[in-house]
Order: structure tokens, then sequence, then C-alpha cells
């Protein structure tokens, strides 16, 4: 039997996964093709949502995911993911990605996506998970939007209707 915490710091989920771009992983313009990003994403992500749900989990939705800076063939890409916030069964894992120069130690944010886990029993049904507590100012921020996004996530995805949602309401009211 696996001993579980009631909630968890964001930085216990933390993954870090550091890579240099191949030839064969780059567009005609020879930067980093979008679709292998992604994948890397979704792995880090994965990992970090089953460090703090010490679940398997599946993904349910990619909320958000913008490319902001090209990475160059030959460039060291950090994908850097941490549970944002748990729910009842899902949580929110934002990953960031960095291109790291090694050598000036100049680091460039170069995107960000925001994807939803569900932790699943050996049936594939969803099962409870700990909550998060957020420490940084960064980690609060994060966790305070991400019930506006899996209310923006469920109302997409025809879930929710859009007349239900609470948080993403007041966006627009308040
Ligand atoms: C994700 C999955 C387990 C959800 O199962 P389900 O029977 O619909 O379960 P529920 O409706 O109880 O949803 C479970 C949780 O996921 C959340 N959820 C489901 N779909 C969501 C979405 N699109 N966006 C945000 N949250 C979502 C629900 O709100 C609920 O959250 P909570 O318990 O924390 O409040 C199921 O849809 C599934 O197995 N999907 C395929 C996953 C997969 O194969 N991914 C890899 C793709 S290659």
């Amino acid at each position: 039997m696996i001993s579980m915490r009631k909630s968890k710091k964001c930085n216990e989920s933390l993954t870090v996964m550091t890579n240099i771009v191949l030839p064969n992983e780059t567009n005609s313009l020879k930067n980093m093709f979008g679709g292998e990003l992604l994948a890397r994403m979704d792995r880090a992500a994965a990992i970090s949502a089953s460090r703090h749900s010490q679940s398997t989990v599946v993904t349910a939705s990619v909320n958000h995911v913008s490319f902001k800076h090209p990475i160059p063939e030959g460039g060291v890409v950090v994908v850097e993911a941490k549970v944002s916030r748990a729910f009842s069964t899902s949580m929110e894992i934002y990953c960031d990605v960095w291109l790291d120069n090694p050598i000036t130690k100049e680091k460039i944010h170069t995107n960000e996506g925001i994807y939803t886990f569900v932790a699943v029993d050996k049936q594939n049904k969803p099962v409870g998970i700990p909550e998060v507590e957020p420490e940084t100012e960064l980690e609060k921020e994060r966790y305070d939007a991400a019930l506006r996004r899996k209310e923006l996530s469920l109302i997409l995805s025809g879930r929710m209707k859009a007349k239900d949602s609470v948080e993403l309401k007041k966006l627009f009211t308040e």
C-alpha cells in the first residue's frame, strides 16, 4: 500500500528534462519542430502529474500552448513541468520551456504549455489525489487562475455549459 499525504508543495512534482535539438527534430528553417517539443512537454507533464498523485495518469486536455521564440538546431532545451493546482482527480500542469546557453548562461523563455492530467486506477477510473500548496508568488498566481482554465477547458470540450461556470464568468463581469 502506497502512503499518500493530504497535500503537497508544487515543487515536489518538479520535473526537468534537458536535451539537445538534433537535426532530425528540426523543420526546413533548422528550428525545432513544434510536434517534437509538444511530445517532450507531454512527457515531462505526465511525470510531474504522476509524482504529485503517485498514480498512473492520462492526458485529459492540452489547454494552451504558445510558441514565442524559435529553438535552433543544436540548442539546449530545458522543459520544466510542475503541478500548479490539483482538483478531485484532475490536476493542472504548467510546462515552461527554456533555451539554455550553457556557455554564456543566457536563458530564454521560449514556450509554455498548460496540461490537464487525470489520475486513474487499473480500470482507467479516476482516483482522488492530494491537494497542492503553492508557495512562491508565481505558484500562487497560477494556482488562483487554474480553476478558470479548468472551467474553460470543460466548456470547450462540451463537458460544461458556459452559463454554469463561476470563475470564468467573474472574469467578464467583475
Ligand atoms: C480523462 C478520463 C480518464 C476522464 O474520465 P471520465 O470518466 O470522463 O471522468 P470524469 O468526468 O469524472 O472526469 C475526471 C476529472 O477530469 C476532469 N476533466 C475531464 N476532461 C477534462 C477536460 N477536457 N478538461 C479539464 N478537465 C477535464 C473532470 O473535470 C474531473 O476533474 P475532477 O475530478 O478533478 O473535478 C477519460 O476521459 C479518458 O480516459 N480519456 C482518454 C485519456 C487518454 O487516453 N489520453 C491520452 C491521449 S493520447
